[in-house]
């Protein structure tokens, strides 16, 4: 593969790892207004099973939206350590980008979890505002790996048809 359509690849990775984590945002969101924060008492686990075995016909009312919530957490952890092993591929200072999206992910979960687990408010407001920060993060790495030519064109207003 040449080193092109690597970056493609990644800037690809990241505009799904930063869609994703869009939508856990909004998924964080439902969670917080609709109350089911402590829908689910237990965690790693949901209700004593593997959360990635837990029964769908269980997914009701505010386990629906707290489950839901973690399975997609779980699904940009994974997607993360995609983009920074693509990242880590490309070389340069994207690398270390990489490696602090992948810390704050853990440290997002691992902060959920103990929202969950220590039944502290305050947790929640940082896990909140964590997510923000985290998002911007994955905003800037998908900017920052736009192939070169469609930043360059973006840059003179060149992206049209030609006339
Ligand atoms: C990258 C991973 C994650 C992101 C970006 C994220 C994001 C969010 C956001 C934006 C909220 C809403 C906060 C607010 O309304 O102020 C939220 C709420 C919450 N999240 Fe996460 N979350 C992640 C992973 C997790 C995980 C793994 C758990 C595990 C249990 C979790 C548990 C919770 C709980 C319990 C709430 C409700 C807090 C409350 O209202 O009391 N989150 N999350």
């Amino acid at each position: 593969m040449t080193r092109p359509e690597l970056g493609v690849v990644t800037h690809r990775v990241g505009l799904a790892t930063l869609a994703a984590t869009g939508v856990l945002i909004v998924l964080g969101g439902l969670v917080t207004n609709t109350g089911a924060g402590l829908a689910v008492p237990d965690w790693p686990s949901t209700f004593g099973h593997n959360m990635f075995l837990f029964p769908w016909s269980q997914m009701i009312g505010g386990v629906f939206y707290e489950h839901s919530h973690r399975l997609v957490g779980a699904l940009v952890g994974l997607l993360t350590l995609v983009l920074a092993a693509a990242l880590w591929r490309e070389g340069g200072r994207l690398r270390r980008l990489g490696l602090v999206a992948v810390a704050i992910v853990l440290v997002q979960g691992v902060l959920g979890g103990l929202r969950v687990v220590l039944q502290q408010d305050t947790l929640a407001i940082f896990h909140g505002s964590l997510a923000q920060a985290f998002f911007a993060l994955l905003a800037a790495v998908a900017l920052l790996t736009m192939p070169r030519g469609r930043v360059e064109l973006h840059a003179t207003g060149m992206t049209g048809a030609p006339e």
